[in-house]
């Protein structure tokens, strides 16, 4: 049960700052929400897996309820500064989504997200993660090749706002010899078609 049954846990950054990551719910949406709008035009050019309307919001609360995605927020007091996702955690190579908040960027945030997601895909006995990045997002492409991401091609992403972007395709596989199956690259939606 994914999303549904990840625990409160408190991570402690290298600056000694405290932050609280715990499952995306109905309660933590309009906070959620504020996070994406106060990411600067940068972050938001790398960072816009889906649309942040109420409708679109709360189908992904229930993917989360319903153990589909493995959605996080991370929050410092009142404000969500971090939001990581498996999308389709039930399939054996969830996809990641990581963003974080400008100013919590570079203090080791975006690194402990991934460690804990890796470690989810791991225990839940997937066999591995894809993601998709821009090519010139070079401090995604560090973080995700330091944890043994590897570049498998190229894909056409759908992003939030339905804009078409050619991505660079990044797998990291658990067992030797596995390889990731043909997927669609958007937001998952509760009719969207198959995999090819
Ligand atoms: C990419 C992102 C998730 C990384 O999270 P972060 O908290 O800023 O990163 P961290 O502080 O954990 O650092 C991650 C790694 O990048 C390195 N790094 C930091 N700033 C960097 C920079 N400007 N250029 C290259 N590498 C950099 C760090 O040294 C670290 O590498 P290490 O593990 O070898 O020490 C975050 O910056 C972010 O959300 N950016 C905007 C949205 C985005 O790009 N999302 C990813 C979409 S694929």
């Amino acid at each position: 049960m994914a999303g549904a049954s990840f625990g409160s846990r408190v991570l402690t950054l290298r600056d000694g700052a405290a932050v609280d990551v715990r499952p995306l719910t109905s309660r933590e949406t309009a906070g959620l929400a504020r996070f994406a709008a106060s990411l600067s035009p940068a972050s938001r050019a790398f960072f816009l897996p889906h649309a942040y309307d109420d409708a679109t919001l709360a189908r992904h609360v229930a993917r989360n309820a319903r153990g589909s995605d493995l959605s996080l927020v991370t929050a410092a007091g009142p404000e969500i500064v971090g939001y990581a996702f498996l999308w389709e955690f039930d399939l054996r190579f969830p996809l990641l989504g990581l963003g974080v908040a400008d100013a919590w960027q570079g203090r080791g945030l975006g690194s402990a997200l991934l460690d804990l997601l890796i470690a989810e895909a791991r225990a839940a006995d997937r066999e591995g993660i894809e993601l998709t990045t821009v090519p010139d997002n070079i401090r995604a492409r560090h973080l995700y090749e330091g944890r043994g991401f590897r570049v498998t091609g190229e894909v056409d992403n759908v992003a939030g706002d339905g804009r078409v972007v050619r991505e660079l395709r990044m797998s990291l596989t658990f067992r030797p010899g596995t390889i990731s199956q043909r997927r669609l690259f958007s937001p998952p939606q509760v009719s969207r078609a198959a995999p090819a």
